[in-house]
């Protein structure tokens, strides 16, 4: 083989090898590329089934139930009256009023235990207390064990008394209750109507649940690539 023929092939075979290199290193990118927009594209491969369970006497609690049903595709039981099927659900989100320091769904929890602990379970309490006072947290403490406290997410929202809607019996429970109670701004909430109730208070609570039902979902994708036979139930 003459020089000029060897020069030929060397850059030849150069060109073929570089050529090689390029297509092994952008086709990793591409299937990333690939599995993404599959990602983006293709719907959650199981839609966690939610709950929202509430109770309220007034309407304030209901009221932000409803306005979290209208965002989340969910169930709706008052649970002062329905006996949902629990095991049904993978999140259940429980609203509930507060009522002489107490959070009214505390029973509903301990009760219940055993098969909330096997599933999400967020807790939104409605209160007089603004949610950002000592008194508040003290009563969630107070009402519930700390076991279901460290598994449960808490979301505090500002609620709603009309003192002429109130029965004669809660009337005087808030008369006696005033007395005794040194906290200027709660026994303001005992004294005066107060209507807190927004929509915009719930967007919180609809951030963690759609986070819940994402994390859920992207559990699901890769356990769907890993595993394609498992079917979630
Ligand atoms: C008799 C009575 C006792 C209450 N006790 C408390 C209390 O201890 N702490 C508190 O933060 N709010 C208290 N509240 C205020 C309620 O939590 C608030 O009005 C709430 O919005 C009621 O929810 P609902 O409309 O869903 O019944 C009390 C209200 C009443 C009528």
């Amino acid at each position: 083989m003459n020089p000029l023929d060897r020069t030929k092939l060397f850059f030849g075979s150069s060109l073929l090898v570089a050529f090689v290199l390029f297509l092994v290193s952008a086709l990793p990118s591409q299937a990333l590329e690939m599995a993404n927009r599959d990602k983006q594209s293709s719907p959650c491969p199981s839609s966690a089934k939610i709950l929202i369970g509430y109770y309220s006497k007034y309407g304030s609690t209901r009221q932000y139930a409803l306005w979290l049903r209208e965002r989340i595709p969910s169930d709706l039981a008052e649970l002062s009256h329905d006996e949902p099927d629990l095991s049904r659900y993978d999140l259940v989100v429980i609203g509930s009023y507060v009522r002489m320091g107490k959070i009214a769904a505390s029973s509903f929890l301990k009760k219940n235990w055993p098969l909330l602990r096997e599933r999400e379970i967020i807790l939104f309490t409605v209160s007089g207390t603004p949610p950002d006072h000592p008194a508040l947290a003290e009563s969630y403490k107070r009402s519930i064990p700390s076991e279901i406290r460290s598994r449960m997410i808490h979301h505090a929202l500002p609620g709603r008394l009309i003192q002429k809607d109130l029965s004669l019996f809660d009337k005087i429970l808030l008369y006696f209750g005033r007395t005794f109670e040194k906290d200027e701004a709660i026994r303001k909430t005992m004294l005066e109507d107060y209507d807190y109730v927004r929509r915009e208070n719930v967007l919180p609570l609809i951030s963690d649940i759609q986070k819940i039902m994402q994390s859920r979902c992207d559990r699901n994708r890769m356990e769907s690539i890993v595993n394609p036979s498992s079917t979630d139930p």
